[in-house]
């Protein structure tokens, strides 16, 4: 089922833009990439049922997450209001997308966790002897590093973020001037706003 987080990107922490001289700095605080979410239809009834404001605004855990629920997370670079206005089906995740399916009685937090990107491949094991990286899939993983303070489930899915469903989308201070980044801003503009010395 395609439910992506309200037909567009959601940003995961805010995204500002400092003047250096003549020059724009962009500077992302997200907790990491901006995300399209998709749900399967079991997690999709699950998130609509127990992640409402209700149980958002309540200390009462959500009961187990039904086996076979599917989410995904697709990562993009910062900020969301890049792809303003296009359809996530047609979107490109450059910051690849991340899984977690469900299985209840297979490991003690109830999922299988990976992740997979676009630029190349390579085996999780053997892992590379010279950078050792963290497995990308498997049951476990540091993922967890994250999703264990997840309110329960080790999932932060909400209701209020999905597409057609009541509710504000989490949101962050955003300043996008990426437009103004290709090319000298203009003086008439920037040396008012500047520091007198750098006059
Ligand atoms: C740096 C912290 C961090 C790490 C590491 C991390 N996640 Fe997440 N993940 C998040 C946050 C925060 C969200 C909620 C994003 C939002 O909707 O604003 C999220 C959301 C998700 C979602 C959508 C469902 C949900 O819980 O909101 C999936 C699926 C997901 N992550 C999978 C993974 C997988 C698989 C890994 C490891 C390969 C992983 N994540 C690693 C922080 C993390």
């Amino acid at each position: 089922m395609p439910v992506g987080c309200a037909t567009r990107q959601c940003d995961t922490g805010p995204f500002f833009t400092t003047l250096d001289g003549l020059s724009w700095t962009s500077h992302d605080l997200s907790t990491h990439a901006p995300v399209v979410i998709w749900y399967s239809p079991e997690a999709a009834e699950w998130v609509r049922g127990h992640r409402g404001m209700a149980e958002e605004e309540s200390d009462i855990p959500s009961p187990p997450v039904p086996d076979g629920a599917m989410l995904v997370k697709e990562m993009y670079p910062a900020p969301a209001v890049r792809c303003a206005g296009n359809d996530p089906l047609h979107l490109m995740p450059l910051g690849g997308s991340a899984l977690m399916v469900r299985d209840n009685s297979a490991v003690q937090d109830g999922w299988y966790w990976g992740w997979f990107g676009w630029d190349g491949w390579s085996p999780d094991y053997p892992a590379d002897q010279a950078t050792n990286p963290p497995q990308n899939m498997g049951f476990g993983p540091y993922c967890l590093n994250c999703h264990a303070s997840a309110r329960d489930n080790m999932t932060f899915a909400a209701r209020r973020n999905m597409q057609g469903e009541k509710g504000r989308l989490q949101s962050y201070l955003i300043q996008y001037v990426e437009a103004s980044q290709q090319q000298v801003p203009d003086v008439r503009h920037a040396l008012p706003a500047l520091p007198k010395e750098r006059e």
